[in-house]
C-alpha cells in the first residue's frame, strides 16, 4: 500500500526523535519513498546522517542549503508529496502549526503540503493536556489533518500518561490503512454504535457505564478508510471523528441509540454494535433534582430499554450482516454464543474484562471472534485499531 508513495517524514525536536529512524525504516522496506525535514531542535536529538543514510536522501533542515547555497523548495517538495508525517510533532510545532508560523523549514513546507497531513504528538502528558495544545491539535484537525494519538505509558520524565509518540509500527499501520488501495468496502453502508448510553435520573444524575467509545470509533475510522460510507451512531464520548467518509449521530440514552439506528438500517449493508448499551433505564425522569432524605434508603425502579442488536437481528434481511459484541466477567465464551444465537448475530466479538488491557477505556483490547459455527478465533493483546482491522477483515471474508 506505501509502494511508490512519496512521503515527507518531518521531525522535531522531542527525545521521540529517535524512533523516527525506525519509522524510516519501515517505510523503506513498505517501499515508500522518504524525504525527512527536521527542523533545528531535532538535530540536537538525532544526527541527519543517520537519516540519511536510512533515507537514501539527503535530509532537509534549512532553506537553503550551507555548501552551495541552492535553495530547497518547500513549494516543490509540498507538491511532490503523497502525504506528510510529523512524527514526532512537539507541542511547540504543532502550535506553529495550527497558527501558520512559518519560521522553518518543516512548518513552509507544511503550509505548502496538498497532501494528506498525519500528525503523531509526542510530550509530557500535562503538555499534551495543556488547554493551549488541546486547542492547537483541534485546530489541526479541523483543517483535516490525521491526529495518531499518543499512547498512553512511561514518559521520558518518568511520569505516566498520554503523551508518548505511538510506535512506529502503529504509525506506518495508519498510513497504510490510508491508502488502503483495495477499498474492498467502496459502495457499503455500514452502521456502527459505538460509546456508553446516558440514562437520566433527573437533571443532574444519569445511569451509564465506563465506554470511552474507542472501540468503535477505530472501527469506523478503519471501515470509512478502506472506502465505507459510515454511519457512526455514538452515546456521549469525548472523542472527535474526522474522516469524511464517516457521518456522526450524537445521541445520549438508549432510546435514542434505538431509533437512530433502527431508521438508518434498511440502507445499511452491516450493523456493527460496540456500543455498551444500558439494558434498563429509570421507569420516570424526575423534573427536579432529586433530594436526600433525611432517613431511610431509596428506590429506584427501572424498565427494560430496547435490546438493539436484538430488534436488528429481526430485520436482519440476507444481504446483510450484524456483528455484535459481549463484553463478559465470567462464563465468557458460553455467554457470548448464547448472544450471537439471540440477537441472530453473523458473527460476535468477545472481550473479557478478565483480561488485562481489554475492554473499557484502554487503547488495547483482546478479543476473540465467534462465528454461528460456534468457532472461537482468539487474538492477541492488540491497540484498538489493529483489532479493528481484525474485525473489518473477518467481515470481509462474510461478504465473499
Ligand atoms: O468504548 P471502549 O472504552 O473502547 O470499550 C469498548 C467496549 C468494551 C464497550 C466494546 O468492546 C464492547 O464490548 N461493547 C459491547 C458492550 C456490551 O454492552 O456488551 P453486552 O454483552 O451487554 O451486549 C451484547 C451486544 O448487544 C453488544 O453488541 C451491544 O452493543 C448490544 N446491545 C446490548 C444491549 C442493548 N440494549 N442493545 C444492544 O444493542
Amino acid at each position: 500500500m506505501l509502494k511508490d508513495k512519496k512521503i515527507i517524514l518531518g521531525i522535531t525536536g522531542s527525545i521521540a526523535a529517535y524512533k523516527a529512524a525506525y519509522l524510516v525504516r519501515l517505510l523503506i522496506k513498505k517501499g515508500a519513498e522518504v524525504q525527512v525535514v527536521m527542523t533545528p531542535a531535532a538535530k540536537e536529538f538525532i544526527a541527519p546522517l543517520t537519516l540519511s543514510t536510512l533515507s537514501r536522501k539527503p535530509v532537509i533542515s534549512e532553506f537553503f542549503s550551507d555548501r552551495d547555497g541552492s535553495w530547497n523548495s518547500h513549494v516543490e517538495l509540498g507538491l511532490w508529496a503523497d502525504a506528510m508525517l510529523v512524527a514526532p510533532a512537539t507541542a511547540s510545532t504543532i502550535g506553529k502549526m495550527a497558527n501558520g508560523i512559518a519560521d522553518n523549514m518543516l512548518i513552509t513546507t507544511y503550509l505548502s503540503c496538498k497532501a494528506p497531513v498525519f500528525v503523531a504528538p509526542a510530550m509530557d502528558l500535562d503538555m499534551y493536556a495543556h488547554p493551549a495544545t488541546r486547542q492547537n491539535v483541534e485546530r489541526l484537525r479541523s483543517f483535516g489533518n490525521h491526529i495518531i494519538e499518543p499512547a498512553e505509558g512511561e514518559l521520558a520524565s518518568q511520569l505516566v500518561g498520554k503523551g508518548r509518540m505511538e510506535d512506529p509500527e502503529q504509525i506506518v499501520l495508519a498510513l497504510e490503512g490510508f491508502f488502503s488501495s483495495e477499498k474492498e468496502l467502496s459502495g457499503r453502508k455500514i452502521i456502527i454504535t459505538a460509546g456508553p448510553t446516558y440514562e437520566k435520573i433527573d437533571p443532574v444524575r444519569f445511569i451509564g457505564n465506563y465506554s470511552s467509545g474507542k472501540m468503535g470509533f477505530a472501527l469506523a475510522e478503519v471501515c470509512a478508510e478502506r472506502g465505507a460510507e459510515v454511519t457512526l451512531v455514538t452515546g456521549p464520548v469525548a472523542l472527535h471523528t474526522n474522516h469524511p467518509g464517516i457521518r456522526r449521530i450524537d445521541v445520549e440514552s438508549a432510546d435514542e441509540m434505538y431509533w437512530e439506528t433502527m431508521k438508518v438500517f434498511p440502507e445499511a449493508d452491516v450493523a456493527i454494535l460496540c456500543a455498551a448499551v444500558a439494558d434498563y433505564r429509570p421507569e420516570s425522569q424526575a423534573i427536579e433534582k432529586i433530594k436526600r432524605e433525611n432517613n431511610g434508603d431509596m428506590l429506584l425502579p427501572l424498565v427494560r430499554n430496547m435490546d438493539i442488536a436484538e430488534a436488528l437481528g429481526k430485520e436482519k434481511q440476507e444481504n446483510q450482516l450484524l456483528i455484535g459484541f459481549a463484553l463478559e466477567t465470567n462464563d465468557a465464551v458460553e455467554h457470548a454464543k448464547d448472544k450471537l444465537k439471540r440477537k441472530n448475530l453473523d458473527f460476535i466479538v468477545l472481550n473479557s474484562l478478565e483480561n488485562k488491557g481489554a475492554g473499557f477505556q484502554y487503547d488495547t483490547n483482546k478479543i476473540s471472534i465467534i462465528d454461528r459455527l460456534g468457532e472461537v478465533a482468539d487474538f492477541p493483546l492488540k491497540s484498538k485499531r489493529e483489532v479493528a482491522f481484525d474485525i473489518v477483515n473477518k467481515m470481509i471474508t462474510l461478504f465473499k
